[in-house]
């Protein structure tokens, strides 16, 4: 009997990792590097300590105070403008899907070119969205 339930379970165990590697073999070579150059963990940690007290959790922001920042036609466009954004800080009248914001957004200088870049990936791909991804080289470009 003990015999028997071994080889069922690393039967089990052999066909769920032949499923498994099935799966991967399916998502596409685009996804896997993504994978790879993402850390949505690093991102979302980042975020939470630093973001979500303005743009909220959800990164939908406080109308006309904080704009939202997930699933905005600028979050999700050109990489430079965001990483400069998160870089230099933002003030001055500003348009969002929409709306007029007048605020000010200080600086992140003092987190580091990776750290930038996840918080930045986790905006645009860690709410069931998805953008390019950005590294922390074109951070260290930009800084
Ligand atoms: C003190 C509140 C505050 C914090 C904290 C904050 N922001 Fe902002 N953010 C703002 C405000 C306000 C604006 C709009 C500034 C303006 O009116 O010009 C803004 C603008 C932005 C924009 C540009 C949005 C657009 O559509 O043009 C991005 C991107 C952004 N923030 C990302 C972040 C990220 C990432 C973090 C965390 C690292 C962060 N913000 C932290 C208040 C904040």
């Amino acid at each position: 009997m003990f015999k028997l339930c071994v080889s069922m379970l690393v039967l089990f165990t052999l066909v769920s990792c032949k499923n498994a590697n099935k799966k991967s073999e399916d998502s596409t070579k685009l996804k896997s590097e993504k994978a790879i150059l993402m850390d949505l963990e690093l991102g979302k940690t980042v975020y939470r300590a630093n973001c979500a007290a303005c743009h909220q959790r959800n990164g939908m922001g406080i109308p006309r105070v904080h704009p939202p920042i997930v699933n905005t036609k600028n979050s999700e466009g050109d990489k430079n403008y965001l990483i400069e954004t998160v870089l230099n800080g933002a003030r001055g009248e500003i348009k969002v899907e929409g709306e007029k914001y007048n605020n000010v957004m200080t600086n992140f200088k003092k987190l580091s070119d990776n750290e930038i870049a996840q918080v930045l990936n986790y905006i645009r791909n860690g709410f069931d969205n998805s953008a390019e991804v950005i590294t922390a080289e074109e951070v260290k470009a930009l800084r």
